[in-house]
């Protein structure tokens, strides 16, 4: 990875026209009072039922409770309030299938089936603070859902459509969810996901979900089980759907009501329910897209992620319905049929912002410059890049090619955890290629050597956040131990964000990668100890070690050890079942590229695989500090 010290300068042009013409003197005013800084947002960007009493209540930290007495719902804000003004006749959503079918919401039309929805859950006895997992493929009705869920006071569960059984099971179990929305099936690269035979079979292993509600997206006939299952449409269909007329309650939550639980790999063990609420989130997504993509009435945003994962939670779904604006939703791959299906939606749907990840725009540069000139992108205005670092060819790439060098990129660095962009540049800011910039205004982020001293700039150290922000995880979902334990107790009062990071002579933070045992695929969070116990959950497996190889596309790709049991012998079969076996357990996400077979893995004294050695043996690097090898 080479690196690039240009400094790219915005044009005038783009100065003047942004809501922050002058970052650093926004971020210097916000450091004076945070908080006082996000209550002005949430005050200038929201609706709320009853004024908050108190902005940030820090006295239980790091249990930090935000806007505590303020009485909202996200959806007062995404849908309900726009039905008084001319939002209500704007697309709310433009969305096209795979297959090329195109479909259009006006902020009427999806808050009238939100509503119908909402009212049939409710008829389902689902309750406030009660779970729902939603396990869909991209389409409208996933929005729909979790707004309908949000909009009744229940609390949703979204499971990437990429997961597969054992995932998805376990998570369906761990939030207790009572009733699960999936679809028949969804589309990738032409071919059918069977989502709703994978939920059936999670099913069999986790008992709570009483009702399942199933999507027709591809009409395949699917095993429906009596008295369980009811097909979306025939429940639309009922009188129930309509029994409050045009349209349903939104149920009065307080701010630290939980809005949802999204799942995230850890160092250890299970994947963990981050919670969020209702009150904070709204400030930190909606303050965030406005500022950092300069959000106005006239554009077309398209964040081309899925709403599984959290910046579709926050920038497809939530930020953008609360600012009122336009979104764009594709389902499918970025070059099903051919290389340019991207750049055809930009020219079709006329998008000025795309936000997207590194992998993708590695995977369509790949294709070379001239799948993107023939197409008119000329309407795009600001791109948008997140997920892992971005290296600086891929960054020259997009702005040169993409944006035909007139477009700034706005690098976010955040996390699920987090809820919304804390290290980001804006607009009006000067660029370094591969560096997120500076921190958000109200977010205050150091870079801490091992003893907790910020580290001398150029040097690499541990990134954590120092004071909290609305938009910050509750908790972890049945877990305030873990919570403590994981994020507040290397470093007394600071945010560990498990990432490691430099900051350069100008204060700009440059994000290295992950110091935990989590790898990130193609931007995909995972943790080693779900692919490995994918792994140890096929008979012949004893034992698993996974680690992250570099990789040009990807970023990572997942190399596996694998200890066979006595009677088992290593194949070239054996790899291609244990590949698929991953897949069909964890999802084809987690599928390692490459399998190696092994009599023994490198451990420390106290068990720990040293999977820093692995990692050095593989890539054929210097094994460095062995002195706590076991023997
Ligand atoms: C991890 C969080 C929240 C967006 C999607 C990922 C990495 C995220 C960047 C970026 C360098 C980045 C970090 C972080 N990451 N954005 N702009 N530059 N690294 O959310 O799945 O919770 O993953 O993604 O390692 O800790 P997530």
């Amino acid at each position: 990875m080479s690196e690039d010290k240009t400094i790219y300068r915005p044009s005038q042009e783009i100065v003047e026209a942004a809501h922050v013409p002058d970052y650093d003197a926004l971020r210097e005013e916000a450091a004076q009072d945070p908080p006082g800084f996000w209550a002005a947002r949430a005050e200038e960007l929201l609706d709320w039922y009853e004024p908050w009493e108190r902005v940030l209540d820090d006295s239980d930290a790091p249990f930090f409770k935000w806007f505590t007495g303020g009485k909202t719902n996200v959806v007062l804000n995404a849908l309900d309030r726009h039905q008084r003004t001319a939002t209500r006749n704007k697309l709310a959503l433009v969305w096209e299938g795979e297959d090329g079918t195109l479909k259009t919401y006006s902020y009427f039309a999806l808050n009238r089936e939100v509503c119908e929805f909402a009212n049939v859950l409710r008829s389902m006895g689902v309750k406030k603070g009660d779970r729902v997992t939603i396990y869909m493929p991209r389409i409208p009705e996933l929005l729909m859902a979790m707004l309908a869920t949000a909009k009744i006071g229940a609390v949703h569960s979204v499971v990437y459509g990429g997961f597969s059984v054992e995932a998805l099971g376990e998570r369906i179990e761990d939030s207790e969810s009572k009733v699960l929305i999936t679809a028949d099936g969804g589309y990738l690269r032409g071919k059918i996901v069977p989502l709703k035979e994978i939920a059936d079979e999670a099913l069999q292993r986790c008992g709570t979900v009483e009702h399942v509600v199933v999507i027709r997206r591809t009409g395949e006939p699917v095993h429906m089980e009596q008295d369980r299952d009811y097909y979306y449409d025939e429940l639309m269909a009922l009188p129930v759907a309509r029994s409050a007329g045009d349209g349903s309650e939104t149920e009065v939550m307080d701010a630290e009501d939980p809005l949802f639980l999204l799942y995230t790999s850890g160092t250890t063990g299970k994947p963990k329910a981050i919670l969020h609420t209702h009150g904070g989130y709204q400030v930190g997504t909606a303050t965030t897209l406005k500022y950092a993509f300069d959000l106005k009435p006239e554009d077309r945003w398209w964040c081309a992620a899925d709403p599984g994962w959290i910046t579709g939670h926050s920038y497809i779904v939530y930020g953008p319905l609360i600012l009122g604006a336009t979104s764009i939703m594709y389902e499918g791959a970025p070059t099903y049929p051919y290389p340019d299906r991207w750049w055809r939606i930009v020219e079709r749907y006329g998008v000025t912002i795309l936000y997207t990840a590194p992998t993708a725009i590695r995977g369509l540069m790949r294709f070379g410059d001239s799948w993107v000139k023939k197409r008119n992108t000329s309407t795009l205005r600001l791109l948008g890049s997140v997920g892992e670092p971005i290296n600086p060819e891929a960054w020259r790439w997009y702005h040169e090619v993409v944006g035909k060098g007139e477009c700034p990129i706005i690098d976010t660095w955040w996390q699920t955890e987090t809820g919304a962009f804390m290290i980001t540049p804006v607009p009006s800011f000067p660029l370094k290629p591969g560096s997120g910039t500076k921190p958000f205004p109200g977010v205050q982020a150091e870079v801490l050597d091992d003893e907790g001293n910020p580290v001398p700039p150029g040097e690499e150290g541990k990134l954590v956040i120092t004071t909290p922000w609305p938009s910050m995880l509750r908790g972890i979902y049945k877990d305030p131990d873990r919570y403590i334990e994981q994020y507040w107790s290397t470093y007394e009062g600071k945010y560990l964000t498990g990432d490691s990071a430099k900051v350069d002579e100008d204060g700009y933070f440059w994000i290295i990668g992950r110091v935990d045992d989590v790898i990130k695929v193609s931007g995909y969070r995972l943790g080693t100890a779900e692919i490995e116990s994918g792994l140890v959950s096929h008979e012949a497996v004893a034992e698993a070690a996974a680690i992250a190889i570099p990789d040009e596309i990807k970023g990572n790709v997942i190399h596996a050890h694998v200890i066979l049991k006595a009677g088992s012998e290593g194949s070239p079969e054996l790899v291609s079942e244990l590949k698929a076996h991953v897949g069909h357990e964890v999802g084809p996400i987690a599928k390692p590229t490459h399998i190696e077979f092994v009599d023994a893995l490198p451990k420390t004294r106290s068990g720990k695989i040293m999977r820093r050695l692995l990692k050095a043996r593989a890539m054929g690097l210097p094994e460095g500090d062995t002195s706590t090898l076991e023997g």
